[in-house]
Formats: structure tokens, C-alpha cells, sequence
């Protein structure tokens, strides 16, 4: 009998704007591309349950970054060279071809999950929806001799007149790392070596996954996501990290030598980015808006798992800020509020909140102000984020876990607050994204958002409606 897909049972949690699968599990955005007039973004995806397993590659495209179209399915896994699934990779457009590349997954098949291999591999489409894997799959077929198992996520770029792969890897002595192969014409690899040295396990981790590496007003940026960092005092508190380096590409090897590892977003629910260039030159990203082992109470209503709102990123003095797209702004529906106040202790910002867009501007605040912006349901205490401006550090706490993470500004004040609520998520950037917390939450009655402050201060604050599904 024929296996059937996985039903959505219950649309509590169901994001109104936000790209998720019509159904069961996804993680990692892959193959984020411009192509043909579309955005194109992929995602890893089992459409026959709530739960990770063999991965597919669903599939959704855009004109205009907001309005997405679910295509079918653009990967099944099961030939010899993905036969246990499909793993995350990239895309890039070559003349008038779309080019898919990803790992395929292995197991020895003796029930150990940690018993497997990955080759890579890469599939085309002309059409951008319906796509033929390569018959001469593998064009990697085995890691390099220095290397474990660990060997996936292919990011493909070009670079003057050279196609470059970076994989993320875990080197032999069990350090995460990146490595990086070269192509003239997308088909046949040669290895060039490790494009980055690890420094410890504690600092950098024993595995790298999802490489990305781009330039960004005038510097070059690894974006990865590390498994393995320690918790240090207020910093990579989640299982798994999202991050980058800053640093300078050497041309003749290839090989990059960079800054410290910096977090990405500050929040519990983002992963395994992807990003990709826009026709007109922005750095645009996706993040998976969950995490690995995080409960997902979505998963008893047939599904789990969804991306973030896609973002810019920019580069100032060495950090990396992360803003939602302009586009977004065409997801506005009636102004349900804007206003100028001046707010003694404590004020009720909106309610009734589902699918909303909240700006607050702090028009007049001293700087030893502290704050907090609280969302509650009438039943429940959600989450709280607020500014200690002693330490220029912004502190957000979840109820369902009870577990603070924590973000610093090197700004002299938080001067706006942009915050996104969809159903079951929250994305909050302070000062046009240079500080970025993105949260899932489970509630099925509305939020309410409050702001407290500890003197007198005025804000200018205006709430839309957001355009849902
Ligand atoms: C990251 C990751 C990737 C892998 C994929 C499998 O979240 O573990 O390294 O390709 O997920 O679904």
C-alpha cells in the first residue's frame, strides 16, 4: 500500500504570513535563489509525519518576497545515491538552468543513527518547479581522508569565472570546520582543502553545518551553524548555535582567516540559515524558526516547523544587523493605531494581537531608563523582554521554559522596537536589527502588549494588522 502523507488536524498554531509546509515536518531553508523572475526557497521536509525522517525538499517561490506559492515536492529521496534522504544544500542559476545542490544521506543500515555517510549530489530544472536529478549523481562521492563522516550542506557560488562548494565538515581530530572545492563548469569537483582551522572544541564545536560565504560591504562573511559550543555566561545558550565570522578570503588558496564567532539572533527558535543575493544587491536571509530538540507542541496538530520572515543583512563596524525585508510593509492591513504618549509607569500598547506588526519609537527617553515590553495573553504570561541600561543589555524571558536569553545593544540607547506576531511566533528587532530575538510561542487565546518603564518617558507607537492566509 501506498504510504500517505501526513494531515494537518488542528490550525491553532498555523502562521498567517509565515512560509511553513502544507503539512508535517520541516527544518533547514535550502536553495534560496532568484530565478526566472521568482524567489525560490526550498526546505527540509517530511510530508509523512510531524517528526524528522527522510528528508524531501519542499518547495515555495515569491514574486515579491511576501506572497508564497507552495510548489510540489522538488526532491524525494530513495535513488542509490540519496537513498535515506535528501539533506540540506543550495542553489545557483547557470545560463537559463536552475541547479540544485545537496547531500545525499546513508545509513549502513544496522539501526545506529549515528552509522552513516554522505556523498553530494546536484538535480536541474528549466522550469524552476520540476527538477531531474543528474545521471552521473555523485559529483562528490566521499569525503576527503582528513575528515569524518560528517560531510554535507554544499553552498555553491561563483566567483570570477569559478564555481566554488563549501561543505560543512568535522575534521578527524573531531572539530567542526569548513572545506572547500572548486569547478568550471558545476559537474566535476576537485578538492582544494580546509578553507578554515577550528581553535577548540569548547569555542568553535565538533561540527560545522550549513556554511555560507558572501561579501558584505566590503568584508567577507562565513555564516554558519556550529553544534558543540559551550555555554559561556550569557552567550550560545542554545543547543545548537547561528553565527558568523568576519574575516579576509586569501584568493590564492582559498583559505579565510577570521574574527571570533558571533551569534546571529539572539532568541531561542533560529537555525541553519540561507541566504542569497536579491536582483538589486541586498544579502537577503531565512532561518529555520525552531531548534533541534525544542518541544513543538504544533506536532499533535500533524506538522512542525516553519521559517523565519525573510530578512537583510548588513555589516557595521564588524556586526552583522538583520532587518525583515522592506517588502513586508505590503503585509499591512488597517493602522489599528498610531500614536504619539507620554507614559508615566505603565501602558497597555495593543491587544487582541494574532497577526500583527508592532513599531514603537522611543522618542523621549533618558538614558538610564529601563524598560520592559511584556506579551500576555488574559490567561497566560507569555514573554518579557526588557532593557537594562546599565549594561546596555536586553534580557527576554519565556514562561513556557522559563529561560532567559539575553542580547546587548552598542548603541547609547534602544531607540525602536519592531515587532512581528504570527499565531505562534514572535520576531523582535531592536534598533533596525542590530539586536534580533525570534521566539515561537503556544497560545491559542491572543496576545496583549504591555510597556512598563521605570520614569517618565514618550513613544510613538503604531500597530497594523497583518494580511494572514
Ligand atoms: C541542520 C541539519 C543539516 C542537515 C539537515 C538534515 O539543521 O542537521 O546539517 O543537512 O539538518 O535535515
Amino acid at each position: 500500500m501506498e504510504k500517505e502523507f501526513i494531515e494537518v488536524k488542528n490550525e491553532r498554531y498555523r502562521l498567517g504570513y509565515h512560509i511553513m509546509a502544507s503539512n508535517g515536518w520541516i527544518n533547514d531553508p535550502n536553495g534560496f535563489v532568484y530565478f526566472n523572475g521568482y524567489y525560490h526557497i526550498f526546505y527540509q521536509h517530511h510530508p509523512y509525519s510531524e517528526k524528522w525522517g527522510p528528508m524531501h525538499w519542499g518547495h515555495a517561490r515569491s514574486k515579491d518576497l511576501v506572497h508564497w506559492e507552495t510548489l510540489p515536492i522538488a526532491l524525494t529521496p530513495g535513488d542509490v545515491e540519496d537513498q535515506d534522504g535528501c539533506f540540506s544544500g543550495s542553489a545557483i542559476v547557470k545560463e537559463d538552468t536552475l541547479y540544485l545542490f545537496y547531500t545525499g544521506h546513508h545509513y549502513y543500515g544496522d539501526n545506529d543513527p549515528d552509522h552513516f555517510w554522505q556523498n553530494q549530489n546536484m538535480a536541474y530544472s528549466k522550469d524552476g518547479i520540476h527538477f531531474t536529478k543528474y545521471e552521473h549523481n555523485p559529483v562528490i562521492a566521499k569525503e576527503p581522508a582528513d575528515n569524518t563522516h560528517h560531510f554535507r550542506d554544499p553552498k555553491v557560488w561563483e566567483q570570477n569565472g569559478v564555481y566554488y562548494m563549501i561543505l560543512g565538515s568535522q575534521e578527524n581530530d573531531g572539530l567542526g570546520r569548513v572545506i572547500i572545492y572548486r569547478s568550471k563548469d558545476l559537474l566535476d569537483w576537485e578538492y582544494v582543502g580546509p578553507m578554515t582551522k577550528a581553535k577548540s572544541l569548547a569555542e568553535e564545536g565538533f561540527m560545522w553545518e550549513c556554511p555560507d560565504f558572501f561579501e558584505l560591504d566590503g568584508s567577507s562573511v562565513l555564516l554558519l551553524s556550529p553544534q558543540g559550543i559551550e555555554a559561556r555566561g550569557k552567550d550560545y545558550l542554545n543547543l545548537f548555535q547561528t553565527g558568523y565570522f568576519v574575516g579576509t578570503l586569501n584568493e590564492s588558496d582559498m583559505t579565510y582567516a577570521h574574527k571570533e564567532f558571533k551569534e546571529l539572533d539572539r532568541g531561542h527558535d533560529f537555525y541553519a540559515t540561507q541566504t542569497t543575493l536579491a536582483p538589486d544587491g541586498r544579502r537577503l536571509v531565512f532561518g529555520w524558526m525552531d531548534m533541534w530538540e525544542s518541544e513543538m507542541p504544533e506536532q499533535a496538530d500533524g506538522w512542525a516547523g516553519a521559517l523565519t520572515l525573510p530578512r537583510e543583512l548588513s555589516l557595521k563596524d564588524g556586526h552583522l544587523y538583520m532587518k525583515p525585508v522592506r517588502e513586508l510593509q505590503a503585509l499591512r492591513q488597517e493602522t489599528q493605531c498610531d500614536t504619539v504618549q507620554k507614559i508615566e509607569a505603565e501602558c497597555e500598547l495593543a491587544h487582541e494581537l494574532k497577526q500583527h506588526e508592532l513599531i514603537i519609537d522611543f522618542e523621549k527617553i533618558s538614558l538610564d531608563t529601563a524598560w520592559t515590553l511584556s506579551f500576555d495573553t488574559n490567561v497566560a504570561q507569555v514573554m518579557h523582554l526588557t532593557y537594562d541600561p546599565k549594561n546596555h543589555e536586553l534580557i527576554l524571558r519565556r514562561t513556557d521554559n522559563n529561560e532567559a536569553r539575553y542580547g546587548t545593544i552598542q548603541e547609547e540607547k534602544v531607540f525602536s522596537c519592531q515587532v512581528f506576531i504570527d499565531t505562534s511566533s514572535i520576531e523582535i528587532f531592536l534598533n533596525d536589527g542590530e539586536t534580533v530575538f525570534t521566539e515561537r510561542y503556544y497560545s491559542e487565546a491572543p496576545l496583549a502588549c504591555r510597556l512598563t518603564v521605570d520614569q517618565p518617558t514618550t513613544i510613538a507607537h503604531t500597530v497594523y494588522a497583518l494580511d494572514s492566509k
